[in-house]
């Protein structure tokens, strides 16, 4: 078993340090939110992410995982996993400073001949940077990019598609590589800048492709073909493949955006510009629109003191995070438009934005709107029965821009049913 510590207990660092004390490590995960350190050492966690809570209570309880805000509690770790923010500066390239202030605090304190893994995104070649900041010669650095996907995150972490180590000295990155106990998972070992690079072109294909999905949902709009069908067509072939073709009402989150456009700069510095990753971005500003566009018109063109019930906040399913969600752009371009914005969300049930009023519960959202406009892939949406809330609204008007509703159904029950790309 090793001694491993986590700096920045958010999602992914919280994840990391629970899931590697249930592999049996010793963990001690560090955060400089002293509010945030206490509510984990009471054994409650600050976001949704299923499961997570338990499994934290479980390795509290054995003792293999500590929190704490004191970062030479780290000194005698033998792995140290940077799991700090690399928002978004406002050119759009990646912010180090967040990464290279906590190497700075890791350089003083750091065991003989640790080895220190970036978890956190970074830009390519930041490893450099990195090394730099640390000055010890004795200590490796492991690029260890993170996959996982909020909402699925335990099981992601437990069964990773692959697991990516770079690093100089091939030895360390095997060793981080272990810990992760995993017999079944690829283990892809290359230099610290090809891994780094690795998580930058995953993020940056999957929201090229979402936005490809969604500009054809819009194509099949106007053609009167059934992008449900077109896209069940278009995935059975093998080398396109099923997952992550669904149209929605634009792609967000806390990473496809900030993560386009960092390999976006990265591209254009190196000589190399990827001119689809401008236009993944411009397309989704359409998508956006398009979905604004379009309830606009299914009220007459008119928004002004309409309400709108919006189910769903988050930027997906199974998670509170609201970060660069398309449910919060578009509900901030309907108020502008003059819309009153109303949104029920299962687990966003505050939210700093003036321009949208969060309803305690759904009936709440839905009494008297003009239509309602499903914006997240929330299961229990799909549970709504259309009979129970008709009398409840001033328009039998449904929008689903996520396709996951019976469209059959609505109508029967004489709702005017919209889909997206259908
Ligand atoms: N959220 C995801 O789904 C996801 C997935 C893969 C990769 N990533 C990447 O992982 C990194 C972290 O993302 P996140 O979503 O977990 O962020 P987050 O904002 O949820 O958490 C980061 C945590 O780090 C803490 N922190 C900041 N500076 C610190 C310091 N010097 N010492 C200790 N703690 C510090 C913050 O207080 C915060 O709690 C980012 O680079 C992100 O791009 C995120």
């Amino acid at each position: 078993m090793a001694k491993i510590g986590v700096v920045g207990a958010g999602y992914v660092g919280l994840t990391s340090a629970v899931c590697f004390a249930e592999l049996g490590h010793d963990v001690i995960a560090l955060d400089v939110d002293a509010k945030k350190i206490t509510q984990l050492q009471n054994g409650s966690i600050p976001i949704y992410e299923p499961g997570l809570e338990d499994l934290l209570n479980k390795n509290i309880q054995n003792k293999k995982i500590y929190f704490e805000i004191e970062v030479s509690k780290l000194n005698d770790c033998d792995y140290v996993f940077l799991c700090v923010p690399t928002p978004q500066d406002t050119d759009g390239a990646a912010d180090l400073s967040y990464v290279l202030k906590a190497v700075r605090t890791l350089s003083k304190i750091l065991k003989k001949n640790s080895i220190l893994v970036t978890k956190s995104t970074v830009p390519v070649n930041s490893w450099k940077s990195i090394e730099l900041t640390l000055n010890r010669v004795d200590v490796d650095i492991v690029s260890n990019p993170e996959f996982l996907r909020e909402g699925s995150a335990i099981s992601d972490f437990f069964n990773p598609d692959r697991i990516v180590v770079g690093c100089k000295n091939i030895d360390s990155a095997i060793k981080v590589a272990k810990l992760y106990k995993n017999e079944l998972a690829e283990v892809i070992s290359t230099d610290n800048t090809s891994a780094e690079l690795i998580k930058y072109a995953s993020n940056s294909f999957l929201a090229l492709k979402l936005s490809f999905v969604n500009e054809l949902a819009a194509l099949c709009e106007n053609v009167q073909a059934n992008v449900i069908d077109v896209l069940k067509g278009f995935g059975k072939d093998q080398r396109i493949g099923e997952h992550f073709i669904s149209p929605g009402p634009g792609w967000g989150g806390s990473c496809f955006p900030k993560d386009v456009k960092a390999l976006n700069i990265i591209s254009e510095q190196n000589l190399s510009a990827m001119s689809l990753l401008s236009a993944t971005i411009e397309s989704n500003q359409k998508t956006l629109k398009r979905i604004v566009d379009k309830i606009e018109r299914i009220l007459d063109n008119n928004l002004v003191e309409k309400k709108i019930a919006l189910l769903g906040l988050a930027f997906k399913a199974n998670t509170d995070d609201v970060r660069e969600s398309p449910a919060i752009a578009i509900a901030e371009r309907l108020s502008d438009r003059g819309a009153k914005v109303c949104a029920f969300d299962p687990k966003v049930k505050t939210l700093v934005n003036e321009k949208i009023i969060i309803a305690k519960d759904l009936d709440e959202c839905i009494s008297d709107s003009e239509i309602i406009v499903l914006l997240t892939e929330w299961p229990e949406f799909k549970d709504i029965n259309p009979e129970t809330i008709s009398n409840k609204l001033k328009n039998k008007v449904i929008f689903d821009t996520r396709n996951i509703l019976i469209k059959d159904l609505w109508e029967k029950s004489g709702f005017l049913f919209f889909g997206n790309g259908r």
